[in-house]
């Protein structure tokens, strides 16, 4: 009877976390959340804030709790070339407040933000400008991974600056794809950083594993092949089984921890970012920030259902109905 209730409420958490990653994507939905109150307020939780400002306290904050930082503005698929130029100016102005403030961070972008699905040339044009900044100043860019229909062509495109010079730069690759430990060989050979996750987006069962069982032992496989010939690798993740097994693993081959980092998302484990930060381990911790909050919030509540009564909380909270909620 235990395991037919606990089979039920897997079923359902499953099907909440697939509606959450549809309404990632969904226009309709995004218009409705961003406009409901308290939905800012929730935001801000996983979110430093809309401006660049809100960014710099976050990651000065976060320096001074002994962590790096990531900084990442918010954007994606976006199909019109003036918002991919913003992006692109968006990041100039970040690396530059960076090294001005002289913050221990770097930064995270998404190649769909700067025009990869309008023409490669003008992605050229605006990565282009946020790469060459990057490079006087010693900064490295991290390519985050979206979804499968963009791996090949990240990978392709990361090559072609690679092969081209570029040294400040590296992706991400995800245990969910059945391809990945073929991508992290050659990365290694290549002396390519890798950040290592799990994957956010709704994948079919052709390209990525379904059960979070098979997710977890392949993240321990990537994660053992990148400590045996890894440069610098990511271990993006707040699983403390992962953490472990990655701790346990280095310690085993006597992989130095100066030689390799632990990344979290900002907001999310808190308790445990200071848990390894105090233990001596290198940690970053990605903070988002900008107007387009809407799908990267999403995919937080997908990852951890419970977050979703956070924020319907938060809207109730500030809305006419929140005598629902008592005092
Ligand atoms: P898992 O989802 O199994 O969660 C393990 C535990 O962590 C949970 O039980 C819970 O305690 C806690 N937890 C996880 N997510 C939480 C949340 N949202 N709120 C509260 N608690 C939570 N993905 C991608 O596809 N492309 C990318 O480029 C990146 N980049 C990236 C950078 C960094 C620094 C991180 C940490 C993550 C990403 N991701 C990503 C997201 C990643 O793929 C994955 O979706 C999340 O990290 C959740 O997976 P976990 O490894 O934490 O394990």
């Amino acid at each position: 009877m235990l395991r037919s209730a606990v089979e039920r409420l897997t079923w359902r958490t499953d099907v909440l976390r697939e509606g959450l990653i549809y309404l990632s994507e969904n226009p309709t939905a995004r218009r409705f959340v961003r406009r409901a109150p308290g939905a800012r307020t929730m935001a801000r939780r996983f979110v430093a804030g809309e401006t660049i400002d809100d960014a710099m306290n976050a990651a000065r904050a976060l320096n001074q709790s002994n962590m790096s930082v990531t900084l990442d503005y918010l954007g994606e698929s976006v199909r019109n070339r003036d918002e991919a130029r913003a992006a692109a100016e968006m990041y100039l102005q970040l690396i530059q407040r960076i090294v001005n403030d002289q913050l221990d961070a770097n930064v995270s972008l998404k190649m769909t933000a700067m025009g990869q699905d309008i023409d490669e040339g003008f992605l050229d044009e605006n990565l282009g400008r946020v790469l060459d900044l990057a490079q006087q100043n010693d900064m490295f860019v991290r390519f985050d991974m979206e979804s499968s229909a963009y791996t090949q062509r990240t990978l392709d495109y990361f090559y072609r600056l690679w092969n081209g010079g570029r040294r400040n730069i590296g992706v991400v690759i995800q245990s969910y794809l059945r391809r990945s430990a073929g991508d992290i060989e050659r990365l290694n050979q290549d002396g390519v950083r890798v950040r290592l996750c799990k994957g956010a987006y709704k994948e079919p069962a052709s390209v990525a594993y379904p059960e979070k069982s098979d997710v977890d032992a392949n993240y321990v496989k990537l994660a053992q092949m990148l400590l045996d010939h890894g440069t610098y690798p990511g271990f993006a993740t707040h699983d403390e089984n992962m953490i472990r097994a990655v701790r346990e693993y280095a310690s085993k081959i006597r992989r130095d921890p100066s030689t390799f980092e632990f990344q979290m998302l900002y907001g999310v484990r808190r308790d445990l970012q200071q848990k390894l930060a105090a233990a001596g381990y290198r940690l970053r911790v990605y903070v988002p920030f900008g107007e387009a909050w809407y799908p990267y919030l999403m995919r937080r509540m997908a990852e951890r259902p419970a977050n979703l009564f956070f924020i319907v909380n938060a809207v109730v909270r500030e809305s006419p109905f929140r005598f629902l909620l008592g005092k």
